[in-house]
């Protein structure tokens, strides 16, 4: 088996993190801002250098191929290039890199494999700006209508569309193509449990279920303090009352039952007036579709009641949905066997972030490959992998990429 260049793939995440650096460590690399166009042409760029068919496709998606001996649907890897506001330089990125250093070594030493190995670049996964998360992908396998996540708009209206064609990456290629063969993803576990065990290596089995809802509470605003404690309509209140509820309900769940409230925003927002309205965002998962449907019911009915109480309206909408998946047990086999080959002991878990592979499962036979973040940092500046850990993951990548892409039929 060829062994990747170590040094020249840390030397790619830290060469892709220089687009959209924050002061101090960090990226900010917002979907489809101009950083994210800087971080698309670099990664186009470095496709075009390793002489891969690139097309984008009219989400945004990039996928570039390496062509093999015979025209077969492409064994497919890759990830994301978004990040969150206050990103780190390894979630997505990774992934697409060690895509890009596989076919670099594959190239290095002339091996073609017997089917082409894509990697793909997929568009707005964190839906930290425009929901659902995991866009460009779900768009990708015909779940998401493109004309319904084309007019997503962000915060301050601004549509997808508009902003694909602004950054120059609205592209001509048909949503859904190529047709893939099998679709391996490596990330940062961006969670505590490979660390803290000193484990190199998660073996994928599956991605819990994720359910994001906004509610938009509206009461009276009014001056803080003259207003009697009985006679308010305090929209901020039922926002905070609601955080606690949620928080409690999952401790109350025990085992995997997850819910964060992320983002809270308060009209007016000043210090002596009694909020008027308060628009919050409730993100429930869970590896049990049973268990997180009840979570969903008893947050929506506690909103309700709640916003009654304090004489306040409650509207909701869902920004994302998805149930949880089982990946293809032939390819999560794959990941252990190979791994167990490299001599890297795994672990195989759960995904407790939404990944791409989550959606391509859809389609067709998908696993992922986990490998340690240090003290489960992620969604954070400071989200961090031992420099072993990162190449050790990307060997494994190489060889399951060249496993399944020359498999006999
Ligand atoms: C995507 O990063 C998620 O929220 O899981
Ligand atoms: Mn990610
Ligand atoms: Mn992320």
């Amino acid at each position: 088996m060829p062994s990747i260049d170590g040094k020249r793939f840390l030397a790619s995440l830290h060469a892709l993190g220089e687009c959209g650096a924050l002061e101090g460590g960090g990226v900010n690399r917002l979907a489809l801002t101009d950083a994210d166009k800087s971080g698309r042409d670099w990664a186009v760029n470095r496709m075009r250098e390793l002489d891969m068919d690139v097309t984008i496709d009219a989400i945004g998606n990039i996928v570039a191929v390496y062509r093999g001996t015979e025209e077969l649907p492409p064994v497919m890897t890759g990830s994301h290039i978004d990040t969150v506001r206050t990103g780190g330089l390894y979630d997505g990125n990774y992934g697409v890199l060690a895509g890009l250093e596989v076919i670099a070594t594959l190239r290095d030493r002339g091996i073609r494999s017997r089917r082409p190995i894509a990697v793909a670049v997929f568009t707005n996964e964190e839906g930290a700006r425009f929901q659902p998360d995991m866009m460009g992908s779900l768009v990708y396998v015909g779940d998401l209508p493109l004309e319904q996540a084309l007019t997503t708009q962000d915060a301050e209206g601004r549509t997808v569309g508009e902003e694909l064609e602004r950054i120059g990456y609205r592209g001509h290629e048909a949503v859904g193509s190529p047709r893939v063969d099998h679709f391996v993803e490596l990330h940062i576990e961006q969670g505590p449990v490979l660390h803290r065990r000193g484990i190199p290596v998660g073996v994928v089995e599956g991605v819990q279920g994720i359910s994001w809802t906004e509610f938009t509470f509206e009461g009276v605003s009014n001056h803080a303090g003259t207003t009697p404690m009985e006679l308010r309509s305090d929209a901020g209140y039922v926002a905070a009352c609601l955080t606690t509820f949620a928080h409690d309900l999952a401790l109350g769940y025990g085992g995997r039952q997850i819910a964060t409230v992320g983002s809270v925003r308060l009209t007016p927002n000043l210090v002596n007036v009694i909020p008027n309205r308060a628009v919050v965002t409730v993100d429930l998962r869970n590896t049990d579709a049973q268990a997180l449907e009840r979570a969903e019911r008893e947050v929506l009915a506690f909103a309700m009641q709640a916003a009654q109480t304090q004489k306040v309206t409650c509207r909701h909408r869902s920004l994302a949905r998805f149930d949880p998946v089982a990946f293809d047990a032939s390819v999560v086999d794959l990941v252990a066997r190979e791994a167990e080959r490299l001599g890297l002991n795994v672990l195989r878990m759960p995904s407790g972030a939404g990944h791409d592979a989550q959606m391509l499962a859809r389609v067709c036979p998908t696993g992922m490959i986990f490998v340690p973040s240090i003290d489960g940092l992620s969604h954070n500046v400071r989200e961090d992998t031992a420099p072993d850990d990162l190449i050790q993951g990307t060997q494994l990548l190489l060889q399951i990429l060249l496993r399944l892409a020359n498999r006999p039929s």
